[in-house]
């Protein structure tokens, strides 16, 4: 009897995983991000997240969170949750119009310029696309 309810047990775990029901959140990084917390003077920027997550490591640009590959959504802060309202005066703002004072001007740019890549934007309107 005992066994018995062991196998159904298990067979009800085993359906549950396949059903999504238990499966672990892995991977939960968005595909395609639109940047858009401080949006007003230019249009909002949208990247290929998960592109950019196979170019560097994900601590690049989460500097505050190290092994994140795999975590959950939910334990992925925004740069917007420290970068939009600071702490700190000297802290960079998102809703600086600055290339060094703009977390994303100053993280993102600098990257596209080393990299040397055509294909990597630098300019205002590549990546504030109308
Ligand atoms: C590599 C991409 C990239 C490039 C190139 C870039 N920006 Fe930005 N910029 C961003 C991102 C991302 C944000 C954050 C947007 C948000 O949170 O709403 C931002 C924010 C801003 C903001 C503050 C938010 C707003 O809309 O008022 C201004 C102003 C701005 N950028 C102006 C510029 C200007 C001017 C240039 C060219 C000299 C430029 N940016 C080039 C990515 C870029
Ligand atoms: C090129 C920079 C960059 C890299 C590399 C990167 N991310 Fe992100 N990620 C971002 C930006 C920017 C956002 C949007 C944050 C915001 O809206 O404030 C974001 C958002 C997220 C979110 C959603 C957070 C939320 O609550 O909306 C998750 C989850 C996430 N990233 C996970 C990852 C993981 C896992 C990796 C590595 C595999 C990774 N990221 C690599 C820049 C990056
Ligand atoms: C938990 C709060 C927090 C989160 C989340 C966060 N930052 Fe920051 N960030 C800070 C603080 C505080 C500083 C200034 C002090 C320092 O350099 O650590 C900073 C500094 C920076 C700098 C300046 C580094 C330099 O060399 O001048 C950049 C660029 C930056 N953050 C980008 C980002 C991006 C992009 C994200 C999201 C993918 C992000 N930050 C998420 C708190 C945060
Ligand atoms: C580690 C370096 C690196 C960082 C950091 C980085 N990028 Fe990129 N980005 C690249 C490269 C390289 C390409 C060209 C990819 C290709 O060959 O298609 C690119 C392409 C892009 C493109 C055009 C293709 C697409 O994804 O839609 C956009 C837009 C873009 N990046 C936005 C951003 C933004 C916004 C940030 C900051 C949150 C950022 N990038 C940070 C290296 C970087």
């Amino acid at each position: 009897m005992k066994k018995l309810a062991t196998v159904l047990l298990s067979v009800l775990v085993i359906m549950l995983f396949a059903t999504g029901a238990l499966a672990v959140k892995a991977n939960a990084a968005p595909a395609k991000i639109t940047v858009d917390a401080a949006a007003k003077k230019q249009p909002a920027v949208t990247f290929d997240h998960a592109a950019h997550g196979k170019l560097t490591k994900c601590e690049t640009c989460h500097h505050t969170q190290k092994g994140l590959a795999g975590t959950s959504a939910d334990e992925v802060k925004k740069c917007s949750s420290c970068h939009l309202t600071p702490e700190k005066a000297e802290t960079p703002k998102i809703s600086e119009m600055s290339m060094t004072k703009n977390p994303y001007h100053i993280s993102c740019i600098k990257c596209h310029k080393d990299s040397k890549n055509a294909k990597a934007p630098t300019k205002c309107v590549d990546c504030h696309k109308k």
